[in-house]
C-alpha cells in the first residue's frame, strides 16, 4: 500500500512555538517520519500574548499582521519537517494547521485561531486545512477538545481502559474505554500559570523539570482557594483557556502577594496536578485505568511525580512508551484531523464537545 503523507502543526496556549511533524499513513496506521520545532521570536510571542487579552489598541490590524507572521513561521516549520522526512512538498497531501488561539468563547459562539491559510498554502505550495474548531461551535459545541477522536484512533486498545492526559498550556483528558466512544474535556491549567510565574520571577519561559517549584512549599489554603474556580466544578462538556486562567486571575488571590514566589510556583504545580488528578480519580471511580501523559508538561518530572502521588493506584506513564513521543502527539493529531476532512469523515465528537450533531472539521485552502 502506498503511504500518504501529511504535515501536522500545533502551536498551543503555552506559546512556546510550533511543533511540526510529517506523518505517513498506510491505511489507518500512522508513523511520524519527520519533525521540526520552530520557536517564536520574543517579539512575536509578546504580541501573541498581548492579543490574548482583549482591549488592546488596534487589535484588528495587529491580529491580521500576526496571522501573516505566524503563517511564515508555520511555512518554515512545515518545510523543515518535510525535509526532515526526506520528502518534497509535492509529496504532501495536506498540512493540518491548528493556528494560534487568541480567544476561546464557546458561550458566545466563537473561538479564534490566528494564522493565515492562504499565505501558508502560497508559501509551501501545499493544500492547507485549518480553522478546525469553528464548525463544531456553529453546531452548538465547545469546539474543544478535538483530540479525543485522534487519541481513540491511535491509542485505544480492546482490553484495557486508558486515559490520555495532555499537559499543554491547558490540560485536557481523554477517556478510552473498550466498547465505548471516547470522552474528554479540559481539566484546567496545564503549564500556563507556572510558565507565567516563572517568566515573571526567573525571567525564563518555563520552570525546567519543575526544579524551582521543588524548592517551594505548597500553600494548602491558596491551593483550595484556586480550586474554587468555577471551571473545576462545571460538569463536562467543558473547555477553557488563557481567557480564564491568567496571572491577573492568580493575583486576585490575596496570599499570592505575601508568599515567597517559589511557594506560589509549588502551589501552581500542585494546582495543575490536582486539576488533572481529581478528574482522573472521578473517572476511574476505583477501577483500573492506565494513564499516559503527553505535551510538554510530561517532561516536567516534578509534575509527573505529583500526579503519581495523587493517584497511587493508577500507573502514570508518558506516550513515549506507546511509541509517540509526548511533543508530537498534538501536532500529529492535526495531520490526522486534516486527513479525516479530506477523506470525507466527520472528526467531531458531539458527546465530547456537546454539539447537536457531528460535523466535518476544518476549512480548506487549496494548494
Ligand atoms: N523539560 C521541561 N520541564 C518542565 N516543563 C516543560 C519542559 N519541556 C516543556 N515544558 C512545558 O511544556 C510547555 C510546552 O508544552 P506544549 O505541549 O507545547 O504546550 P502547548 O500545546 O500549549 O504549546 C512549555 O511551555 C513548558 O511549560
Ligand atoms: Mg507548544
Amino acid at each position: 500500500m502506498r503511504a500518504e503523507h501529511y504535515v501536522g502543526l500545533m502551536s498551543g496556549t503555552s506559546l512556546d512555538g510550533i511543533d511540526a511533524v510529517t506523518v505517513s499513513f498506510e491505511g489507518d496506521r500512522l508513523r511520524v517520519t519527520g519533525h521540526a520545532e520552530h520557536p517564536f521570536t520574543p517579539e512575536l510571542r509578546r504580541e501573541l500574548l498581548d492579543l490574548n487579552q482583549s482591549g488592546g489598541q488596534d487589535e484588528l490590524e495587529r491580529a491580521a499582521a500576526a496571522g501573516v507572521a505566524l503563517a511564515r513561521c508555520y511555512a518554515d516549520a512545515s518545510l523543515a519537517a518535510v525535509a526532515a522526512a526526506g520528502l518534497q512538498p509535492a509529496d504532501i497531501t495536506a498540512i493540518g494547521c491548528h493556528g494560534q488561539t487568541v480567544r476561546h468563547r464557546p458561550e458566545r459562539g466563537y473561538t479564534l485561531q490566528l494564522g493565515n491559510g492562504a499565505w501558508l498554502a502560497e508559501l509551501t505550495g501545499i493544500l492547507v486545512v485549518t480553522d478546525f474548531r469553528s464548525r463544531d461551535l456553529a453546531a452548538g459545541g465547545q469546539g474543544a477538545p478535538l483530540v479525543p477522536a485522534f487519541h481513540e484512533a491511535v491509542f485505544a486498545t480492546p482490553d484495557a481502559p486508558r486515559a490520555l492526559l495532555n499537559l499543554g498550556g491547558i490540560s485536557n483528558l481523554t477517556l478510552l474505554r473498550p466498547g465505548q466512544p471516547a470522552r474528554g474535556y479540559d481539566c484546567g491549567p496545564g503549564n500556563v500559570l507556572m510558565d507565567g510565574w516563572a517568566e515573571r520571577h526567573l525571567g525564563q519561559p518555563f520552570d525546567r523539570d519543575g526544579a524551582w517549584a521543588r524548592t517551594g512549599r505548597v500553600d494548602q489554603a491558596l491551593l483550595e482557594t484556586l480550586l474554587a474556580h468555577p471551571h473545576f466544578h462545571r460538569p463536562p462538556p467543558k473547555s477553557t483557556g488563557r481567557d480564564e486562567f491568567h496571572l491577573q486571575w492568580l493575583e486576585r488571590h490575596e496570599p499570592v502577594r505575601q508568599l515567597p514566589p517559589q511557594d506560589v510556583q509549588a502551589t501552581l504545580l500542585a494546582l495543575t496536578a490536582r486539576a488533572a488528578a481529581d478528574c482522573i480519580a472521578a473517572e476511574a471511580d476505583g477501577a483500573s485505568l492506565e494513564i499516559f501523559c503527553c505535551g510538554g508538561g510530561a517532561r516536567n518530572g516534578a509534575l509527573m511525580s505529583a500526579l503519581q502521588d495523587l493517584l497511587p493506584d493508577l500507573p502514570v506513564a508518558s506516550t513515549d512508551v506507546l511509541g509517540l513521543p509526548v511533543q508530537w502527539v498534538e501536532a500529529a493529531a492535526f495531520a490526522w484531523l486534516a486527513r479525516e476532512l479530506l477523506q470525507g469523515r466527520h472528526a467531531s465528537r458531539p458527546h465530547v464537545t456537546g454539539a447537536r450533531h457531528s460535523v466535518p472539521l476544518g476549512a480548506i485552502y487549496p494548494a
